[in-house]
């Protein structure tokens, strides 16, 4: 039987500084790695441990895969002293991942901040890559500062040039020639952004932003069930058997990590 645990081989090939905390980093498997937009991994630097991250690259992509980190603790401040040529291991892909094909012929609304931009990176390279399968692609992304912001490149420039895609983008704090709104994610959230019977929403950043930006929605007048979710816990294994990520009844690893909002309302607490 084939160890679960055993990671695959990889190589860090690149890093791109994003902001102050974070870095992405290119690693290219030994052998080639298939995952849907949503899903997580396990990287692991060796010797010291490991930790989950969605990949922040497209799924079409599986010689090489993208992962966005922020310098949380021991193991992602590791990750951010490593250099190019890095050894790492991959096991995974974990969770269940974004039903993209649920969300053909509606308007996909993506609320995100912070690092939650890594998943929704992966997830909006996936839409646009079939962008006429879908109604429109609206991004209401916050961030504290304009430094702050992931992937400035794409996102200041050509990601709004897409045919069906609309982007806005907000700061808590500006600085430098920043002549875009001013505030929280929520103050750039507007309940004719989309038709919001044909629509569904995703939600990924900081836990008080998914809270504030969710009862938002459901004031605007999303179903519970239109509304997915990516949700973070600590992990151990990744696939069902520790039971480190559960919340409520549900594991995170493998019922998640994206739950629509009927499904997480009762845990809701644990974004306070
Ligand atoms: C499914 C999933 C996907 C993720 N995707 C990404 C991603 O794409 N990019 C990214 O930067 N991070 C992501 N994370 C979070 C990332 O896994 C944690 O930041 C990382 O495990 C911290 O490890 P560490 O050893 O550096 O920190 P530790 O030293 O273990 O912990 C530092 C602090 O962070 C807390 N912590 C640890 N893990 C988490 C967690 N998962 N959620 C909240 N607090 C935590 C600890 O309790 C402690 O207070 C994801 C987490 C999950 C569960
Ligand atoms: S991380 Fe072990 S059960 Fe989910």
């Amino acid at each position: 039987m084939n160890n679960l645990y055993q990671p695959v081989n990889c190589e860090i090939t690149d890093i791109i500084d994003e902001s102050p905390t974070i870095k992405s980093f290119v690693v290219v498997p030994q052998e080639p790695f298939s995952f849907k937009t949503g899903q997580f991994v396990e990287l692991t630097l060796p010797g010291e441990g490991e930790a989950p991250f969605t990949p922040s690259s497209s799924p079409a992509q599986t010689e090489k895969m993208e992962i966005t980190i922020m310098k949380a603790g021991k193991v992602t401040a590791l990750l951010h002293q490593c250099k190019k040529g890095q050894k790492v291991g991959l096991r995974g892909p974990y969770g269940n991942g974004y039903p993209v094909d649920e969300f053909a012929g509606k308007d996909v609304y993506i609320v995100g901040g912070g690092v939650g931009l890594a998943p929704i990176r992966s997830l909006f390279l996936t839409l646009v890559n079939r962008i006429k399968d879908f109604k429109s692609v609206v991004c209401r992304f916050g961030a504290r500062t304009p430094n702050d912001f992931i992937y400035k490149k794409d996102l200041f420039g050509p990601w709004q040039k897409i045919n069906g895609v609309d982007i806005r983008l907000t700061v808590d704090k500006a600085n430098g020639d920043w002549n875009g709104n001013v505030g929280v994610v929520t103050t750039i959230l507007k309940p004719d952004d989309v038709n919001i019977s044909n629509s569904v929403a995703v939600v990924c950043g900081p836990p008080i932003m998914m809270k504030y930006a969710t009862l938002k929605l459901i004031e605007f007048g999303f179903k519970p069930e239109s509304i997915y979710l990516s949700m973070e816990k600590n992990m151990s294994c990744g696939f069902g058997k520790c039971g480190h990520c559960m919340i409520g009844k549900y594991y995170v690893c493998k019922d998640g990590p994206v739950f629509t909002f009927d499904k997480m309302k009762p845990y809701s607490h644990i974004w306070d």
